[in-house]
């Protein structure tokens, strides 16, 4: 147990540097789980508060904007993406969870925010760039998500756009073209109108997608920074500056600004920053990152990081007239910075980043704005303690279970699937089911690890014939899929594992729950249910986290029901209560025990005396 040494001999770190003068000290990352291609702004005026968004490729509600106004504690505020009729589109994508909601960019200027983002089609063809919405969203309140606009569409073909203000008032557009260039125009905010030609202004160092640009003026300079290298190991950032908007840039000397590549940091693909002051005048840079170690620069697909891009902050040295330099990430950051002060925002939807859940869809109570569905949602689909079935969720089922490949397949119909981002290293989740309402073959409600439609482990209460007999009977499934589009297909892997329903929770509510045991394995376990309190559990399998390896997203969990393909949408409601997520430990260096990865041993533990 290694990893736990690690841990506290961190936190005894934190202890001795808070005695000594003017160090101060913070753990990364600051927002932990599925939180990519970050983007913050400083708002004086509401209390000196930070707002952060992040891609939220297909999930509904999407993008979520945090605030906080210590840098260390975000509280979950609204999601600018939360009425279907704001982008319909996002229903039908296709190619997973690497469409979606892309890197957006957060500004507030003159009482308002302002959110830019592309909605990308990856199914549509490489050179149709009509598979990149462009759009803008805008509010005066961040806290509330109703108050987020409706998108005002723009014609770019390439993604990532970032606005700019100049000091004369004029407004402008960057974003990234092609994997190869960055480009600009002004633009109007309000209508949406582009009004000049697209200018390539940078291409980078040299290495492929040049992206996520920001434009910022300081000291008569256009600072343009960029991610670099791709999203994956060499992921970096890189800065240029001009006299003049429109350029020549001149990339700086001391390129990549920020890098993890080949470093023996357990924090790698370090890149995709934004940029920020404090009240304090200290700058900050929030980056995203992937806490997988050093092999992931060989093999980055055969890692371990489950819960993928994550959010992490830097302080930021930017002299007059200089270049900024950043501090290298890492799991403990200790240097002689000021962090703000100040206390959790009291407004806003949702509670902190790394919260607990104890949810029990009470009477009149909505769903928590940190729990989203695939794709658009379904409104009947899903209904909070309806009568007859107080302290509830109603799960309506899907034709498609989780593993649809297309979404154009589902005609925007919906999979019935409700979830949260994994947030810790290791986790416990759990919700009770009430089966009663399955009674044909196939009907399945359960709980899900899930990366994408590719990768998923579930563990469920199922209506299948038992051996022999023909006959229809309730059992425990363990089934999984990894087969990954960049791995090799003998590294594919499929369970499908059926145990008849334990006597004792026949006509019983089962508690379905998955685990993070360590580092490297999720436990798939049921149990008997209905009650408030801890219930002896029985593991039914395990999978390894790199059965899990992000691309876009990272691990979601969550309850979902479906009929497989047959009878129809709504074939069956079912009842989910006890909703409970508990954070057990939050791994920040490289566990000594968990490399290497071995591809060809296979670990699938049934229950003794059933396999
Ligand atoms: C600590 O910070 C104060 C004020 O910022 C400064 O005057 C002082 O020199 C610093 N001390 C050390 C040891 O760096
Ligand atoms: C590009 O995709 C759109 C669908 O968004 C389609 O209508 C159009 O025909 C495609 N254009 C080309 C040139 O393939
Ligand atoms: C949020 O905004 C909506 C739409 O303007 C409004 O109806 C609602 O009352 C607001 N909610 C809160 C808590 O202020
Ligand atoms: C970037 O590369 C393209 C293609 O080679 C070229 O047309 C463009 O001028 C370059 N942009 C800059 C700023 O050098
Ligand atoms: C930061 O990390 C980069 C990449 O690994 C490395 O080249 C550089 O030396 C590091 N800088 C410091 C100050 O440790
Ligand atoms: C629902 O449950 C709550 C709390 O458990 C209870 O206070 C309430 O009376 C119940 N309502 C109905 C309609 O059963
Ligand atoms: C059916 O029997 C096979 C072999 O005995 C066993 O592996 C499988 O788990 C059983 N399936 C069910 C649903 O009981
Ligand atoms: C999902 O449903 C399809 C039918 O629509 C079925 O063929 C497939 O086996 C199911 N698989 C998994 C892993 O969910
Ligand atoms: C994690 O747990 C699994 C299942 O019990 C075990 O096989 C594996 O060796 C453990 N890994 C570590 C690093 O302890």
């Amino acid at each position: 147990m290694h990893w736990k040494i690690l841990v506290v001999s961190a936190a005894a770190l934190l202890a001795n540097l808070s005695l000594a003068q003017n160090l101060s000290s913070y753990y990364n990352p600051v927002i932990s789980g599925f939180h990519p291609d970050p983007t913050c702004t400083f708002v004086p005026e509401l209390s000196n508060t930070f707002f952060c968004t992040f891609s939220s490729f297909i999930t509904f509600p999407g993008l979520p904007i945090y605030a906080s106004r210590d840098l260390i504690h975000w509280k979950l505020v609204s999601n600018a993406l939360n009425r279907p009729e704001q982008l319909p589109a996002l229903a039908f994508l296709a190619r997973g969870s690497t469409s979606g909601i892309y890197a957006p960019t957060l500004r507030y200027r003159d009482g308002k925010f302002t959110l830019f983002n592309t909605l990308a089609n990856q199914a549509l063809y490489p050179t149709n760039y009509t598979r990149f919405d462009n759009f803008i969203m805008t509010t005066t309140d961040p806290y509330n998500s109703s108050e987020w606009s409706d998108p005002i569409h723009f014609d770019f073909p390439g993604i990532d756009s970032s606005p700019f203000w100049d000091d004369d008032g004029q407004t402008y557009l960057t974003g990234s073209f092609d994997g190869k260039t960055i480009l600009q125009a002004p633009l109007d905010f309000e209508t949406g109108e582009v009004l000049g030609p697209l200018v390539s202004v940078w291409n980078g160092t040299g290495l492929p997608s040049p992206e996520a640009p920001h434009i910022y003026k300081k000291d008569g300079w256009y600072y343009l920074l960029t991610a670099e290298g791709g999203t994956r190991e060499r992921h970096r950032s890189n800065i240029a500056r001009s006299r003049s908007l429109f350029g020549p840039y001149e990339g700086d000397p001391a390129n990549p600004v920020l890098s993890a590549y080949l470093s023996e940091s357990y924090f790698q693909a370090v890149g995709h920053s934004d940029i920020f002051q404090d009240a304090m005048g200290q700058y900050w840079a929030i980056a995203l990152a992937v806490r997988a170690g050093y092999s992931y620069n060989f093999d980055p697909y055969n890692s371990i990081f489950p819960m993928g891009r994550e959010a992490v902050l830097t302080p930021v040295q930017w002299p007059e007239g200089a270049w900024p330099t950043y501090m290298n990430v890492s799991g403990v950051m200790t240097g002689d910075f000021a962090l703000p002060h100040g206390p959790v925002p009291e407004l806003g939807e949702g509670g902190l980043s790394e919260a607990d859940d104890v949810i029990n869809f009470a009477l009149g109570s909505s769903l928590p704005a940190h729990l989203f569905h695939w794709r658009l949602s379904i409104a009947k689909t899903y209904a909070i303690s309806p009568s007859g079935h107080n302290n509830s969720l109603m799960l309506q089922s899907s034709v498609q279970n989780l593993t649809s490949f297309d979404a154009d397949s589902t005609r925007g119909l919906g999979q019935t699937f409700v979830a949260r981002r994994q947030t810790h290293t290791r986790f416990r989740f759990s919700v009770d089911v009430d089966w009663s309402g399955l009674t044909r073959e196939q009907n399945e409600v359960g709980v899900t690890a899930l990366q994408d439609q590719a990768q998923h482990f579930d563990i469920s209460v199922a209506m299948l014939k038992t051996n022999g007999s023909g006959a229809l009977a309730p059992h425990i499934r363990f089934r999984g899929i990894s087969t990954m589009l960049y791995r090799l297909p003998e590294r594919f892997k499929y369970v499908d594992e059926a145990f008849p329903l334990p006597e004792a929770l026949i006509g019983k509510m089962v508690r379905l729950q998955v685990e993070a045991v360590n580092t490297t394995h999720y436990a798939f376990s049921a149990g008997l249910g209905g009650c408030d309190e801890e219930t002896p559990m029985e593991i039914y399998g395990y999978t390894r986290d790199n059965y899990l390896v992000p691309y876009f997203s990272g691990v979601v969990v969550g309850p979902y029901a479906t009929s497989n393909g047959k009878f129809g949408e709504g074939a069956f409601k079912s009842y989910v209560s006890r909703w409970r997520y508990t954070g057990l430990e939050q791994v920040r260096e490289l566990p000594a025990d968990q490399q290497p990865v071995y591809w060809d041993e296979t670990l699938v533990v049934g229950v003794a005396g059933t396999l």
